[in-house]
């Protein structure tokens, strides 16, 4: 057990009536000052509790924001649906409607960027190694489930990125072979994004998509206090304990990494702050130009593309050519760079977690993924579109040279993890000697 469940016995007798028969306190008190983590935590450790924080943040905008949004694609003036008129009325007449709006547009991009460094620590420390493969499975249904949220409450503005975001995102699903038509008519309810779509996405948006979340945060901390959190080092501090049983190189939860949480939470937020009220629209990153006119399905956008941080997915569909006529393959590759991402307990088989230990190659190999993420990114956003005539001049193949490009980076993509299975599977790792005990600058 990570965490130690002593029973208190409160002075107040309301509180000791309760405790006697439901130990809410004494579970607190376990997760908190009874858990014990490694004091050699990093920078890379806020990123938990700052998804924690913009968790609760979504969900609390997002109720006010319910309160005023019209989930109908009904017109209310010409060309103008119900929907998209009520995200306006918020923006324009609602008291401080605004401020909730970018709260809740901005925390979707941020609960982004957190998660992406939080996944990025794992990968850095090995956190997703022996003991903890299920935190990081449980970790991945959260990245799945937070994909397809964000994806749905993009589409409830109704506005034109919306709609044929939606329409470009569900059809992929008809590449699927012989049930894939009649899989795009029933997810969306009708022949093309519509009323229907509408209104099941904001059902599975607003309330079974957050309670799945909520759900799995929950298990994905009780996953990770029972096997206790990884460190910068990698060292299992349940080896080494004190005669009173606590980890030598660990310290209570409450009140060391509280105090150390409410500092990245004060600096977070000044970040946060600054966007939401300087750049809310983020020129156009977090929320995109083409998502300010109402949706029109005779008015197709010139560029389709989806927010960011679903662009390096999407680059991957795109780079992947249509073979024996179907399109199939970018869907199956798509879906494919996240299988990997579960499976990679099992494909590292390296014996040590944290990088400042491992082999050189390692160390090259996931500097190299993690570029390949930001460079697909940039493919899948369109950036190279815009610029190969810029570098290239106007008369170069610009399809070529993107081609050329995305497909290099897909194939670091997924050359990552045919090299660290190699890697560590036939012994080429060449690791230095992990310390015994944490090493901390004090
Ligand atoms: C709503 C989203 C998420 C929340 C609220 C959340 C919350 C947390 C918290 C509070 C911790 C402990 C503090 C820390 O280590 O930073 C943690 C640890 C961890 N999380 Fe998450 N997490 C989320 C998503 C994910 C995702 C998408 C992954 C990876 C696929 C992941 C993998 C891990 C791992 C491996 C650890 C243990 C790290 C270690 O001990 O070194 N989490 N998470």
């Amino acid at each position: 057990m990570g965490t130690t469940m002593t029973r208190l016995q409160p002075k107040n007798r309301v509180l000791a009536w309760v405790e006697d028969r439901l130990p809410v306190l004494s579970f607190l008190n376990a997760h908190t000052s009874g858990y014990y983590a490694p004091k050699n935590f990093n920078l890379w450790y806020y990123f938990g509790s700052l998804a924690l924080l913009v968790l609760v943040n979504q969900i609390l905008t997002g109720i006010f924001l319910t309160m005023h949004y019209k989930p109908s694609a009904e017109l209310v003036a010409p060309g103008i649906s119900a929907a998209f008129a009520s995200v306006e009325y918020i923006m324009r007449d609602v008291s401080w409607g605004w401020l909730i709006r970018y709260m809740h547009s901005t925390g979707a991009s941020l609960f982004f960027v957190v998660v992406y460094l939080h996944m990025f620590r794992g990968l850095m420390y090995g956190s997703y190694k022996k003991p903890r493969e299920l935190v990081w499975i449980l970790g991945m249904l959260i990245f799945l489930a937070l994909m397809a949220e964000a994806f749905m409450g993009y589409v409830l503005p109704w506005g034109n990125m919306s709609f044929w975001g939606a329409k470009v995102i569900i059809s992929l699903f008809g590449t699927i072979p012989l049930i894939g038509d009649s899989l795009v008519e029933w997810i969306m309810g009708d022949y093309l994004p519509a009323d229907a779509t509408l209104n099941r996405f904001f059902a599975l948006h607003v309330i079974a998509l957050p309670l799945v979340l909520l759900l799995l945060v929950v298990l994905h901390l009780g996953a990770l206090h029972e096997v206790g959190s990884n460190n910068p080092d990698g060292v299992e501090i349940k080896e080494k304990k004190k005669p009173d049983g606590t980890p030598l190189d660990g310290i209570a939860f409450h009140p060391y990494y509280t105090v150390k949480d409410i500092f990245g939470t004060g600096f977070f937020l000044l970040i946060a702050a600054f966007i939401i009220f300087y750049a809310p629209t983020f020129g156009g990153w977090f929320l995109e130009h083409d998502n300010f006119l109402p949706a029109n399905n005779l008015a197709t956008p010139t560029h389709i593309k989806p927010v960011w941080y679903f662009t390096p997915f999407y680059a991957i569909l795109r780079m992947i050519p249509s073979f024996f006529g179907t399109a199939v393959w970018g869907v199956i590759a798509m879906f494919g760079a996240i299988v990997l991402l579960f499976l990679l307990p099992w494909l590292d088989k390296g014996m040590v977690k944290s990088v400042r230990y491992r082999g050189t190659g390692y160390k090259v190999a996931l500097g190299l993924f993690a570029l390949s993420f930001i460079m697909l990114a940039a493919v899948g956003a369109g950036v190279t579109a815009e610029k190969i005539p810029e570098w290239f001049g106007e008369k170069a193949d610009a399809t070529f040279i993107e081609n050329l490009f995305g497909r290099f980076w897909t194939l670091v993509y997924f050359g990552y993890f045919a090299f660290i299975w190699v890697y560590t599977k036939f012994g080429f790792e060449k690791t230095k000697p992990v310390p015994e005990r944490v090493t901390t600058h004090d």
